[in-house]
C-alpha cells in the first residue's frame, strides 16, 4: 500500500483517485474547496458502484471511499510516497502548484504531471527535483483505460520512470513510453482532428451528429471527435490546442472559435451535461 496525492478532483483527478483505491493504494484527494471535493466524492462512490456494468471490474465502492480522504491543503500532502497532479490545463496555476508541492511534500516525493500537451520538462524545471518529476498522459474514463502515455522530462532519473511504471502496474495500467514532445503522441493528433472537426461545425459543413456519425459509421470508431470533445471537455480541449498552438508556432494547431465560444458559454460536455450533444445524469447523449 502506498500514499497517494492527487491533486484536482476533476474529470481525470476523480478517475485516478478511484482506480489508485480500487488499487489498494491510499490516496488524499486535493482541490480548491469542499463543495468541489463533495460533487467528486459523490461521482467516485456512483463510479466504484457502476463499475461492473460499465464493464468494468466490480469492486467494493464502501472500501474504495474509505481509501479516501479529501483536503483543501496541500500540506496535507506531506506523507505521499507519489503525488498525481490533474489540475486544470494552464501553465500558471500548474506553475503555482507545483511551488506549493515543493514546499510542502518530502524531498523524496515522485511528482507524476497528468497533463494534456504542457512539457514535462517545462514543469519539471519549476521545482527543485527535476529527476523526481515524470509525465503520464492518462486515458479517460481512468478506471477503464489499460494503457497511458508514460513520458519522462530532460532530467528525469531511470528510477523514477521504474517507480512509476510499477505504480502504473498496480493500478492495472501498462505504460507506453513516450518522448517530451508537447501533445507528446496521443494528443499532436487527437486534438488536430478534434480542432478540425469543430471547423466543419464552426463553418456550416456539417451538424455534430453528421460529424460523429461519418466517424463511427465510415470508420468503425466507438465514438466520434466531437462526442470524445465532450468526453474530454470541451474547455481542456480548447487549452491543450492553445498549448500546442502555442508551442509550436503552426497555424494547423489554430483554436477553433467555436470551442472558445463554448468554452465561454459553459458548454463543456458531458461534465457540464451538454457541449457538442445534449446529455442525461448517465452520461448518455439525448436526441436533439
Ligand atoms: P477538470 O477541469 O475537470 O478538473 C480540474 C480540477 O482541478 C478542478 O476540479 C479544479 O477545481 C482543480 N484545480 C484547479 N486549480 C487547482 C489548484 N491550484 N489546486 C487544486 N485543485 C485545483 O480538468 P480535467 O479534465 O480533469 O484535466 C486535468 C488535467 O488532466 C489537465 O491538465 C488535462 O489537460 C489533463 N488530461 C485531461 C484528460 C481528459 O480526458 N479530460 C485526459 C488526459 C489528461
Amino acid at each position: 500500500m502506498t500514499i497517494v496525492g492527487v491533486v484536482g478532483a476533476g474529470v481525470m483527478g476523480t478517475g485516478v483517485a478511484q482506480n489508485l483505491a480500487q488499487s489498494g493504494h491510499r490516496v488524499v484527494l486535493v482541490d480548491l474547496d469542499r463543495e468541489i471535493l463533495d460533487r467528486a466524492t459523490a461521482q467516485i462512490h456512483r463510479n466504484a458502484r457502476l463499475s461492473g456494468l460499465l464493464g468494468g471490474p466490480v469492486v467494493d465502492a464502501d472500501a474504495v471511499m474509505a481509501a479516501i480522504t479529501t483536503t483543501t491543503e496541500i500540506a496535507d500532502l506531506a506523507d505521499a510516497e507519489f503525488v498525481i497532479e490533474n489540475i486544470v490545463e494552464n501553465w500558471e496555476a500548474k506553475r503555482a502548484v507545483y511551488a506549493e508541492l515543493e514546499e510542502h511534500c518530502a524531498p523524496g516525493t515522485v511528482f507524476i504531471a497528468n497533463t494534456s500537451a504542457i512539457p514535462i520538462t517545462k514543469i519539471a524545471s519549476v521545482t527543485g527535483r527535476p529527476s523526481l518529476v515524470v509525465g503520464v498522459h492518462f486515458m479517460n474514463p481512468v478506471p477503464m483505460k489499460p494503457a497511458c502515455e508514460l513520458i519522462p522530462g530532460f532530467h528525469t532519473s531511470a528510477e523514477t520512470v521504474e517507480r512509476t511504471r510499477a505504480l502504473l502496474a498496480s493500478m492495472g495500467k501498462k505504460g507506453i513510453d513516450v518522448k517530451d514532445a508537447c501533445g507528446f503522441v496521443s494528443n499532436r493528433v487527437l486534438m488536430l482532428t478534434v480542432n478540425e472537426a469543430a471547423y466543419l461545425v464552426h463553418e456550416g459543413v456539417a451538424d455534430a451528429a453528421t460529424v460523429d456519425e461519418v466517424f463511427r459509421s465510415c470508420f468503425g470508431h466507438p465514438m466520434g471527435p466531437l462526442e470524445t470533445a465532450d468526453l474530454i471537455g470541451v474547455d481542456t480541449i480548447l487549452y491543450s490546442v492553445e498549448v500546442l498552438y502555442e508551442q509550436y508556432s503552426d497555424s494547423k494547431y489554430r483554436p477553433c472559435p467555436l470551442l472558445r465560444q463554448m468554452t465561454d458559454a459553459g458548454l463543456h460536455g458531458r461534465k457540464s451535461g451538454r457541449g457538442f450533444h445534449h446529455y442525461d445524469d448517465f452520461g448518455r447523449v439525448l436526441p436533439q
